[in-house]
């Protein structure tokens, strides 16, 4: 993989890194195409990490269907896939982005972004890309993923872009198949939730108390289970108390056992 970027950097092409855990949707394809107006030459990889997942998590029932996802990137024109694998042999070395990662998901996903930070950084290194496309469906992740190439001084430009959402709201993830159809109808609270609070907000409302019980109130009625409801300050990722000036508005919450996140700016 190393030696086919080198070669297209020696050309002077410019290469464009979207990494994934395949399960591809619109919302991985929606990076793609943003990669491809960013640079000469698109990298994909498709490995669903397994230092991310805790022993209770889904690694073993995490969707995957290789030549589903290898069609629909060929279909995007992009130049590699890199399906390592594996990617570990016994590591002693993790990398941790302190604080960012005991936000929000870190609190019930505590080794979480360990593992995140550490394979997108063996990534990095292995396709050596001039920009890398995360997605705001995981706005901690690429807040994470921001503050280590800062910090390392990783030679990246990382580039962020929009929620793709299905027509009803709920924000598209690869976990979504896992859903009944009954928890599918009821999934869309989440992101409703957090509309309601842009509405309230906006509306004149700057207790953030008051918003985030509004929130629970609105997921829990429609019977699913609140991992948290947060108003957070955009760069640290701070709770807030009172709303002073921009924030993002986050989610995590289990329908039918599946769980969900989403996130909105307001
Ligand atoms: P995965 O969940 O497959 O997501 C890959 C990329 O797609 C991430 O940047 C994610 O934010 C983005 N994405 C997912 N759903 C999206 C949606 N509805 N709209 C826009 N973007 C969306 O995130 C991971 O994989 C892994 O943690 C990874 C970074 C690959 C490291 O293992």
């Amino acid at each position: 993989m190393r030696a086919w970027s080198r070669e297209r950097r020696a050309e002077g092409g410019i290469i464009a890194f979207v990494p994934t855990m395949g399960g591809l949707h619109d919302g991985h394809l929606s990076l793609v195409r943003a990669a491809r107006d960013l640079a000469d030459h698109v990298v994909v990889s498709i490995y669903v990490n397994p230092t991310q997942f805790a022993p209770d998590e889904d690694f073993g029932s995490y969707p995957r269907d290789e030549e589903r996802d290898l069609a629909a990137l060929e279909a995007q024109e992009v130049a590699a896939v890199f399906v390592p694998e594996t990617l570990y042999e016994d590591p002693l070395t993790w990398i941790q982005v302190t604080e960012l990662d005991a936000r929000l998901c870190g609190g019930s996903r505590p080794d979480f972004f360990r593992g995140v930070a550490t394979v997108v950084a063996k990534l990095f290194h292995i396709v050596e890309p001039d920009v890398a496309v995360f997605g705001d469906k995981d706005f901690q992740q690429r807040r994470v993923i921001e503050r280590m190439v800062a910090d390392l001084d990783m030679p990246i430009r990382i580039v962020g872009m929009p929620i793709v959402r299905e027509p009803d709201g709920l924000a598209m993830s690869s976990r979504n198949l896992r859903l009944d159809p009954d928890a599918r109808k009821r999934a869309v609270a989440i992101s409703e939730s957090l509309d309601l609070a842009a509405t309230q907000i906006a509306a004149g409302e700057r207790d953030v108390a008051r918003v985030t019980a509004a929130m629970n109130a609105h997921i829990e009625g429609a019977g699913g289970r609140v991992d948290y409801v947060a108003l957070v300050d955009p760069e640290t990722l701070a709770e807030q108390t009172s709303i002073t000036g921009p924030v993002r508005a986050a989610v995590a919450a289990s329908f039918g056992g599946v769980r969900l996140i989403d996130n909105r700016a307001i």
